[in-house]
């Protein structure tokens, strides 16, 4: 049974920290929890106490506690420290070995994975000396378990989020994966991109990057040395990888043309425009009670790599709003590609701007089903099953 010493430090992300007590036990795992002087305002250690089945530990010198459990041997019992919400101090605090309470000190005794979930305001995450204390923490062998974009506590929108308790769960104990992508070389698009109508406006569509974002650091993680060509997106650069940040189709497709010929696979996971713009180099006004926008025809991105005269292994995706399998099929035999992932959009789960997905992929000789699940873990199926073609079709 896999031993998780859970630090909670204080931020209103803390009341999720309970719930990810409750999905680490439900997976097997033994907890204890740990609590900052700041968390207990937020959340009661009444309240761990009863998911976790422990009392929780929550002082330095306390003469009790020294004797049931000091924080060396509550160190030593951990197969895992997790810091879950991870606030702005507490992140400070670890990186620069301060150890003035029991979690900043058992951080210094841990000799366990130590996985961190920072929470807190974008502003704050953005901020220089916050990033260069997670890049610290990274070089002291941290696993920082990234926070997501959307709405927050508040009242304000962007990255800071504490990752689900459902995701880091699933990044906690997730069997090391082998490199099943070890010297491959992996370009992906991702993200949307944005066609000028004018010095102001721009006509666009609402991909969240994610899904690409995710299956940029699934093939990172397999051992794939990855370039990830992205539209404009509210996401945090992947680690290990080359990004080269475009906003029109036309630098979308400039830039991953460039890049073709170092690559064994490519993946067009971005909402591409299909029309664009003539951009007008002032600001349109507003006259006639109708407008008309003429709309040019943009390079088929996807199709100009898998038609190259040697290509890459190619997957692209179909975002559909009927007919799935139908359009999926033609896209493939069409432009020509070695796979594609079709998806519904425009219904209640998945799609577009959602934390989730389902996929149903298809390929020359086959196809399957990838149920409804966190993008982060869809990413990974979906990246195992290209490798799987990719091998097969160099192997022939
Ligand atoms: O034809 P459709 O746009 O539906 O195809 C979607 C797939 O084609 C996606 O993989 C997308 O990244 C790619 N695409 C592209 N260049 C375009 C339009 C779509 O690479 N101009």
């Amino acid at each position: 049974m896999k031993h998780i010493l859970l630090g909670v430090s204080g931020g209103i992300a803390a009341y999720k920290a309970a719930e990810l007590v409750r999905l680490l036990r439900k997976q097997g795992c033994e907890v204890q929890v740990v609590m900052t002087e700041s968390a207990m305002q937020f959340i009661s250690p009444l309240t761990f106490q009863a998911l976790s089945g422990h009392p929780v530990h929550t002082e330095l010198l306390n003469a009790d506690a020294e004797n049931a459990m000091s924080h060396i041997n509550l160190a030593r019992w951990a197969d895992v420290l997790l810091i879950a919400p991870a606030t702005a101090n507490t992140l400070a605090k670890c990186s620069h070995g301060l150890a003035d309470d029991l979690l900043s000190t058992l951080y210094l005794a841990a000799q366990c994975p130590v996985y961190v979930a920072p929470a807190m305001n974008q502003a704050m995450w953005h901020k220089t000396v916050t990033q260069a204390n997670i890049a610290t923490l990274k070089t002291h062998g941290v696993i920082i378990i990234d926070p997501e974009a959307g709405e927050q506590a508040c009242g304000e929108s962007g990255i800071g989020r504490m990752a689900e308790p459902a995701s880091i769960c699933a990044q906690l104990l997730a069997e090391p994966v082998t490199q099943y992508l070890h010297g491959v070389r992996v370009l992906i698009s991702a993200g949307s991109t944005r066609e000028p109508l004018d010095p102001v406006r721009y006509i666009t569509n609402r991909s969240s990057g994610k899904m690409g974002y995710a299956l940029a650091k699934a093939a990172v993680k397999a051992g794939a040395t990855v370039t990830l060509v992205s539209g404009p997106v509210n996401l945090a650069a992947p680690d290990s990888v080359e990004l080269l940040r475009v906003e029109t189709a036309a630098e979308m497709y400039a830039a991953v043309m460039a890049n073709t010929q170092n690559c064994d696979i490519y993946i067009g996971a971005a909402a591409v425009a299909d029309y664009s713009p003539t951009m007008q180099p002032q600001k349109i006004k507003k006259h006639a009670s109708q407008s008309t926008i003429i709309l040019q025809k943009t390079k088929d991105i996807l199709a100009s790599v898998a038609n190259l005269d040697l290509p890459p292994f190619t997957l692209g995706f179909a975002a559909e709003t009927h007919d799935l399998e139908a359009y999926a099929q033609k896209k493939l035999q069409e432009k020509n590609l070695d796979m594609i992932a079709a998806n519904w959009v425009g219904r209640e789960q998945g799609g577009f701007d959602s934390e989730q997905n389902a996929l149903q992929v298809f390929w020359a000789t086959g196809q399957k089903t990838l149920a409804m699940i966190d993008k982060t873990q869809l990413a990974e199926q979906l990246m195992l099953l290209c490798a799987e073609r990719f091998n097969e079709k160099n192997t022939i």
